[in-house]
């Protein structure tokens, strides 16, 4: 066909052959093929368009509109053609671009399940008036230690293995460094949390790990006492596990809190009566807290005889754990899909996150 010079008999030929071809297509694929054979880039009347060059001047628009006219005309019967098979196309052989064929879903991410605790309790935490601060995850020993009253030298640095980056700074290994650096830059009252990444020079096990997240707390004003930290702890912990969780405080001992205590909450695993989860006390330790030590106001430059506060700081994979029933810290890193999936059913992560 190439090498013929077309006319307009050669042209109403091929139009009327490609016409039968076409109302004989008996399935969807065949009348695919016979869309290639005639219109594809190499099909016939494609090519014979292109030979037109070959013609005297005066003669290329004329044949060329005559094979134009044909190749829409064709156009139209295909179409009508595959409307008609279309009703009988088999789910086997389906046509590419059949619109009954299930839409294909876009893949959809979901939160962490640390990021969704991270929120629940910020959420919890802003209805009761706090708000959020920010520090970084390398700091200065100043503010990680020193002007928490830990002293250069005192014993109780021990209680946390450190990696330092030099004798100045360090990956922090507590949030608690916040509470100094939000007291430097604003006045009392305050009441905020800081939630973020700290650092332990931890060998991982199913409870520990070298990176992980704390949220610390803080609220400092005129007359805060016990009680107030008391009650805001008891309200976060009925709210996050559920009203019948019993919360108690224990002495405990933080450089940068006077008194001190540890925070338990009533065992999930036997309600209290004593299991193999609280190692038979009835009770499992949440978080630390207490009374802003009187020298780390004068770190921050506040007079620790007008102003109290209190202060408290918890584990987020470990509120995490608790909660939903997580047996290894290490899982929260791990990015196994099988892990992570179970978690995504409340919060979807759509096109507007
Ligand atoms: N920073 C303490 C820790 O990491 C927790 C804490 C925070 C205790 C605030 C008391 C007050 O263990």
């Amino acid at each position: 066909m190439n090498e013929e010079i077309p006319d307009r008999d050669s042209i109403d030929r091929l139009g009327e052959e490609a016409s039968r071809e076409i109302a004989e297509s008996p399935d969807l694929k065949a009348l695919e093929q016979t869309r290639i054979v005639w219109l594809g880039r190499k099909g016939k009347l494609t090519s014979a368009l292109r030979s037109i060059g070959k013609l005297p001047a005066d003669q290329r628009p004329i044949i060329g509109g005559i094979i134009n006219e044909w190749k829409e005309r064709l156009g139209v019967l295909f179409e009508n053609r595959c409307a008609e098979l279309f009703g009988s196309c088999s789910d086997k052989e389906p046509y590419p671009g059949d619109p009954t064929l299930p839409g294909r879903r876009n893949w959809e991410g979901g939160l962490h399940i640390l990021h969704r605790v991270i929120k629940d309790i910020k959420q919890i935490f802003y209805r009761m008036g706090y708000s959020i601060a920010e520090g970084p995850d390398v700091e200065l020993d100043y503010y990680n230690f020193e002007a928490l009253n830990f002293p250069a030298d005192h014993p109780s640095r021990d209680l946390q293995d450190t990696f330092y980056v030099n004798s100045d700074i360090l990956l922090r290994t507590q949030t608690s460094p916040v509470q100094v650096r939000y007291m430097e830059k604003n006045e009392p009252p305050l009441r905020i949390i800081s939630p973020g990444r700290v650092y332990r020079n931890e060998t991982p096990d199913p409870s520990h790990a070298a990176e992980f997240f704390q949220i610390e707390g803080l609220y400092v004003d005129k007359d805060v006492s016990l009680a107030d930290l008391r009650n805001d702890i008891t309200f976060f912990v009925h709210q996050f596990f559920g009203a019948d969780a019993k919360v108690r405080f224990r002495p405990h001992f933080f450089p940068f809190t006077e008194p001190s205590a540890e925070a338990d909450m009533t065992c999930f695993g036997c309600r209290g009566e004593g299991c193999s989860i609280c190692q038979k006390t009835g009770w499992i330790e949440i978080m630390g807290a207490g009374m802003v030590h009187p020298n780390v106001f004068e770190f921050a430059g506040y007079d620790p005889d007008s102003v109290t506060g209190f202060a408290f700081g918890m584990g987020i994979e470990r509120m995490a754990m608790l909660k939903y029933g997580i047996d290894d810290i290490r899982r929260f890193l791990a990015n196994d899909m099988r892990f992570l999936k179970q978690f995504w059913n409340e919060t979807w992560v759509g096109v507007q996150e």
